[in-house]
């Protein structure tokens, strides 16, 4: 049986979850609308991803004997100045669920929960996977600075992306 803490602190996590496929299709229309359809199909992608991450918190808090309670998801931004800053804000709103994460990894360490901790260990790794992979976007694009035809390559690649076999 989970504590009320962590089934309080869990639902938040699964409602960030959420909120993270939310921005990430935001992010995906943004990209359809500006005619980079490589960008928008890996944005897209990314909020499939989100929705698996959901679908992990929801059914381990199911499991545990505890009680999913939806919460509001907020409503995400719509505009960017370019892909650049998209992809910036993607790094900023990983690393904000990387903190909790980790802050997540604290309550079940102080509760002594094992079952929670050892779950919580695949968002961990997978944290470090998603910022790498925005952070070398980013890097990209920076060294692209805009030049057309490089961004035309860049599209087709991220056009090119699976969804992960452990998220499918
Ligand atoms: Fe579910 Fe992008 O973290």
């Amino acid at each position: 049986m989970l504590s009320k803490k962590l089934e309080k602190e869990l639902n938040k996590q699964l409602n960030k979850e959420l909120f993270s496929a939310y921005i990430y299709t935001s992010m995906s229309a943004y990209f359809v609308s500006e005619n980079m359809l490589g960008f928008a199909h890996w944005m897209h992608t990314q909020a499939q991803e989100e929705m698996s991450h959901a679908q992990k918190f929801y059914n381990f808090i199911n499991e545990r004997g505890a009680r999913v309670t939806l919460e509001q998801i907020d409503k995400p931004q719509t505009e960017w100045q370019s892909s650049l800053q998209a992809f910036e804000d993607a790094l900023k709103h990983e690393e904000f669920i990387t903190a909790s994460i980790n802050n997540l990894v604290n309550i079940a360490l102080e509760e002594k929960d094992h079952a929670t901790h050892i779950f919580l260990q695949w968002f961990v790794t997978e944290q470090v996977e998603e910022e790498a992979s925005v952070n070398d976007i980013i890097n990209k694009l920076k060294l692209m600075k805009d030049a057309p035809g490089a961004l035309f390559m860049l599209d087709r690649e991220l056009g090119q992306r699976q969804i992960d076999s452990e998220e499918a």
